[in-house]
């Protein structure tokens, strides 16, 4: 939490400026449904291009989901250093796609990716609609100044009424352009 903490003041206080100049490559990008009765169909695959990762996929719920959490942590590792965890928090995902959160940190990360999918999300989410994420990057520039270059491994657990729904996996790197 002291981790997390410290990263969200350096987020915070170096927004904005645009000085850093990062290039992030995701490696893999992977989407694994464990609830098959509540996602019906899926798929996730990044693409490189030059410098940038594209993430693209879709999904498509078999009923009206109104409730679900999302457990995201990410790890980072940098060379002669421990694995360090960054965060580990719980998030209610409805109340981040309707833009609850406050925290910045969670505000970017998530209107970047969403700005990609084909309708703007919102609870309850749709049943039968197929949610289409398209060829997804974060800018470079909404980066802090202060992160380190770096392996990151990034796991997101979603759980609908307490069972587990899919996890995600997104691991990459993070160096200096
Ligand atoms: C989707 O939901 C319907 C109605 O609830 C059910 O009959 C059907 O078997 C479900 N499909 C899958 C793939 O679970
Ligand atoms: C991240 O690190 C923690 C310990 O610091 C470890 O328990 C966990 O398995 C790691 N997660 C991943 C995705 O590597
Ligand atoms: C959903 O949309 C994606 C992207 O356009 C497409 O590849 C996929 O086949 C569609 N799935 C269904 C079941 O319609
Ligand atoms: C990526 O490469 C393109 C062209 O090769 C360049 O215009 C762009 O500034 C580069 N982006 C980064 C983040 O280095």
């Amino acid at each position: 939490m002291v981790l997390l903490r410290l990263y969200l003041l350096a987020v915070g206080g170096y927004f904005g400026c645009c000085l850093a100049s990062y290039v992030l490559q995701v490696d893999l990008f992977s989407f694994a449904v464990d609830d098959p009765a509540i996602i019906v169909s899926q798929s996730a695959y990044v693409e490189q291009e030059q410098n940038r990762s594209y993430l693209s996929g879709h999904l498509i719920f078999n009923k009206t989901v109104n409730e679900i959490t999302m457990r995201s942590s990410m790890n980072i590792s940098r060379p002669r250093l421990p694995e360090v965890r960054l965060f580990d928090v719980k998030l209610n995902v409805c109340q981040m796609i309707s833009n609850g959160y406050k925290n910045r940190f969670v505000r970017v990360f998530y209107n970047s990716y969403a700005s990609f999918v084909n309708t703007r999300p919102a609870c309850p989410i749709k049943a039968n609609f197929n949610y289409t994420l398209t060829r997804a990057y974060l800018n470079e520039k909404v980066l802090p100044e202060l992160l380190p270059q770096c392996i990151f491994r990034m796991q997101l657990v979603f759980q609908h009424q307490s069972k587990p729904l899919a996890h995600m996996q997104l691991n990459g790197r993070l160096s200096r352009a």
